[in-house]
């Protein structure tokens, strides 16, 4: 075995990878829980491209047998029924694990230096990720397929000057057609997988080229033995590897249970008119998107101009690209930060669950007023944080790991 692998690393670096990778890249001691949600994305995103692959061997991408591939594949092909709901349940999974990854980020600081193109990179892969989200739910070709992307293709068209020729670029027709749904297969099954996939290595190059944060924001590489190995680390591997496995196990538990006893779990997960083939002539009564689209669909109906509320959807994505640059706080842990930051992230938290619920719901003048409410909230985090950041008392940081 040893002589096997003598050869391989003359000719390719396998152990260095392994040793800079997880045997001896030294992650700090105190990993909470939420450390373990990397890790789980990482095991969504192969759940994923697993299930998608088997999936296409038996979906037709075409307006006239889409649908009826769907239930062809759910009833007639052996053990289909699982593939979908693996992937179904996979992508709301998706998005709940990482949205629980981005809020540990904000929650100690990830972001700030040296840590800005970790963030950057994640940013491209949340952005990637919803890309990769909205084409595939059309693929089924059902009603809320079909009229969610219809509502979001065409705000394209409120772009002055070239909007009305940009939605007819991006179906390829003058209204959603079956030219619309190959395109989005293709970019679903094989240009976007790809991006992620790519990014996903770059995310975790540049982490481990400075080394992970924690929740205590101490930089552990600045305490070191004899050997330049950080006092306050462990060895990746086997640790840290081993630590993940509880985590995996806990979530394939909820993921399983879902699975298999909610796999539409209350049509948040697989919507109910998505049941009905797409009809260009029937609008459904009540279009919303997906859950993890909701909040930022709520802002974008929480402005009356059309145009504005396009902008504010986009802003609202754009200002997380730029919160390395926002948070001006000598420290980075929640832990060490003042009551201000403390106050202004639950506020923030809270913004925007109110804004995910309000976002599934029907308009009403309440509703409107409450979604500005918390759209301006949502907003006054990010644009208000150079200030509070900087003007508040923060708490001394130990010069070790806490725990
Ligand atoms: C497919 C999606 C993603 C995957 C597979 C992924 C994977 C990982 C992994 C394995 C780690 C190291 C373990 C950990 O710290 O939890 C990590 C760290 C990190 N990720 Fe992601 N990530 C994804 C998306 C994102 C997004 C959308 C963001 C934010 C915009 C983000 C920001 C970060 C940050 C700031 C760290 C460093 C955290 C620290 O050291 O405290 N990631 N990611």
């Amino acid at each position: 075995m040893s002589k096997f692998m003598d050869w391989i690393d003359a000719r390719f670096p396998a152990t260095k990878m392994w040793e800079d990778h997880l045997s001896k890249y030294y992650a700090p001691k105190n990993f909470n829980f939420l450390y373990f949600f990397g890790s789980l994305a990482l095991l969504v995103l192969v759940n994923q491209i697993v299930t998608g692959v088997w999936l296409t061997m038996s979906f037709t991408p075409s307006a006239e047998e889409a649908f009826a591939s769907v239930e062809y594949i759910m009833r007639d092909v052996e053990y289909g029924w699982i593939l979908r709901y693996l992937h179904s349940t996979g992508a709301s999974a998706f998005f709940i694990v990482v949205y629980l990854h981005m809020f540990r980020g904000l929650l100690y600081g990830s972001y700030q230096k040296p840590r800005e193109l970790v963030w950057l990179f994640g940013m491209l892969i949340y952005l990637a990720l919803m890309a990769e989200a909205f084409m595939g739910y059309l693929l089924p070709w059902g009603q809320m397929s079909y009229w969610g992307a219809q509502v979001i293709i065409s705000l394209f068209g409120a772009i002055p000057v070239i909007g009305g020729d940009l939605t007819q670029w991006i179906r390829g027709d003058y209204l959603i057609s079956g030219i619309t749904l190959n395109r989005f297969f293709t970019l679903h099954v094989v240009a976007l997988p790809i991006v992620i996939l790519g990014l996903v290595v770059l995310h975790i190059l540049a982490l481990h080229e400075v080394g992970s944060n924690n929740p205590d924001g101490v930089d552990i590489k600045k305490k070191k033995d004899e050997n330049g190995i950080p006092l306050d680390g462990i060895p990746f591997h086997p640790y840290y590897t081993v630590k993940d496995i509880v985590g995996v196990v806990v979530f394939l538990f909820v993921f399983c249970a879902v699975v298999f006893f909610f796999p539409e779990m209350g049509g948040y997960f697989l919507e109910k008119p998505n049941f009905e083939q797409a009809n260009a002539f029937k609008t459904p009564e009540h279009i919303a998107p997906v859950w993890y689209f909701t909040p930022f669909y709520a802002i974008l109906r929480a402005v009356p101009d059309k145009l504005m509320g396009v902008i504010a959807m986009g802003a609202a994505i754009a200002v997380l690209f730029v919160l390395p640059w926002l948070d001006r706080s000598p420290v980075r842990s929640m832990r060490y930060k003042g009551w201000i930051s403390k106050v202004f992230l639950l506020v923030f938290c809270i913004a925007f669950v109110i804004l995910g619920i309000l976002g599934v719901l029907a308009p009403t003048p309440g509703r409107t007023l409450l979604s500005q409410v918390c759209t301006v909230l949502y907003f006054a985090y990010f644009v208000l944080m150079p200030f509070y950041t900087r003007l508040e008392k923060t708490k001394p940081v130990p010069e070790r790991v806490t725990g």
